[in-house]
């Protein structure tokens, strides 16, 4: 797969690295063209020594040209992204001019071609930008995000450039191999049973099947996974480690005592938030019209993971019926979260049983959206997304 990636000048191009990076690490071949003021954010060396090729910036540069034209180069391509698309770029390229190689370039390709744009979000906003995406769309163009939260320029809102990960994944179709090879992951899943008597017990919805996707997710992506599940029906996949458990408090004692010796820890386990204080030795006898029960409040295991020494890259869920942003916001400053994954449940899509579910992925000052898929493949793209952050806090460790 031949991938011509266009940069144009926005603060976002530093991302466009990464994204070299990850088309790579998939196979693709990758050619980078950039317009002069990308250049002013990052030097083409960068992108020279990432892809492995000569960057191309002039349209009427003879030494280029020789080497390799634009119309060539226009037919190299597979594919085409431009990312970061800025608002002038697009402008240009749905009205046709070609002023430089990029728009030159995006006029003479024939292949599917993909921006990822990336502008303060008043920028975006304008009605004549949303007309200008609307007129690329109309002409087959496919649009990749933008995302939304902090931007550069201070401001909050849509504008910010989908993640290089998700980009990747747009254009190759397929998660990045082996991107947790030599780490060890823990996951919990499921849901937890609180005995009221030998007999009954509380227990909520959860089917297991996010916790079960992630950890095959996790394997397929070289990691040695280790699955804390509470009583679900699922079989696991070969090659994981299960450990079964029924209480939250036994849920607790595997994590607490596993997870020090790990380098990711998923919960996404719905684990009981209160449990029966006592539990009754005998069947409660059906004598009283009314009997009351007293619920004691669980252990977060979630957060007392997070505050371990050695902790592992911690990763939360939050299963909503309101306020998604916001209670997922809190628990993931709360909790001292590295990435908290937030899903709607009590509606119609996705959620507790079903195979289907879409996420809104948050850490600090970042997010992203993943799109309503199966379960498997919403965790493969979370399983990247916690590869990426878990790379990108290592390096700003040492
Ligand atoms: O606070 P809340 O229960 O909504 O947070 C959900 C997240 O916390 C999930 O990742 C869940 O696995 C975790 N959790 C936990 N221990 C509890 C309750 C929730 O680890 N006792």
């Amino acid at each position: 797969m031949n991938v011509l990636l266009a940069v144009s000048g926005g603060i976002a191009a530093y991302k466009s690295a990464e994204l070299v990076r990850l088309l790579r690490k998939q196979g693709a071949a990758v050619r980078v063209v950039m317009t002069r003021s990308a250049m002013e954010f990052v030097r083409p060396l960068t992108f020279q020594a990432l892809s492995g090729n000569p960057v191309h910036s002039e349209l009427l540069d003879a030494d280029e040209e020789n080497a390799m034209g634009h119309i060539t180069l226009a037919r190299w391509a597979d594919l085409m992204i431009i990312a970061p698309a800025t608002a002038n770029i697009i402008a240009k390229c749905s009205h046709g001019l070609t002023d430089d190689l990029l728009t030159t370039l995006y006029l003479a390709a024939t292949c599917p071609v993909y921006i990822a744009p990336a502008m303060n979000q008043a920028m975006w906003n304008k009605a004549v930008t949303q007309e200008n995406i609307q007129k690329l769309k109309s002409y087959g163009v496919t649009v990749i995000g933008p995302g939304q939260g902090d931007q550069a320029c201070g401001e909050t809102g849509f504008g910010r450039m989908s993640e290089p990960v998700e980009i990747s994944q747009r254009l190759l179709g397929k998660p990045i191999a082996q991107c947790l090879q030599g780490l060890k992951v823990l996951i919990s899943a499921g849901p937890t049973r609180e005995p009221l008597d030998p007999v009954r017990y509380l227990t909520n919805r959860s089917s297991g099947k996010m916790g079960y996707a992630l950890a095959g997710a996790a394997l397929n992506a070289g990691a040695q996974v280790t699955l804390v599940s509470g009583p679900v029906q699922l079989a696991a996949p070969l090659n994981i480690e299960v450990i079964g458990v029924e209480t939250a408090a036994q849920m607790y004692a595997a994590v607490i005592s596993k997870a020090p010796e790990y380098d990711i820890y998923i919960g996404a386990a719905a684990v009981a938030d209160y449990s029966p204080a006592a539990a009754q030795s005998e069947k409660i006898k059906k004598q009283a019209e009314q009997i009351a029960l007293t619920l004691q409040k669980t252990r977060d295991i979630l957060a007392e993971v997070a505050q371990l020494e050695h902790r592992p890259f911690t990763v939360g869920f939050a299963a909503e019926t309101h306020n998604l942003e916001q209670y997922a916001q809190d628990k993931l400053a709360r909790k001292n979260l590295d990435m908290i994954a937030a899903n709607w449940v009590g509606r119609d899509l996705g959620g507790f049983e079903s195979d289907q579910n879409a996420l809104q992925v948050f850490w600090e000052n970042g997010r992203s959206t993943l799109a309503m898929t199966d379960k498997n493949q919403l965790s493969a793209q979370l399983i990247s997304l916690i590869a990426e952050r878990l790379y990108e806090k290592r390096q700003l460790k040492t």
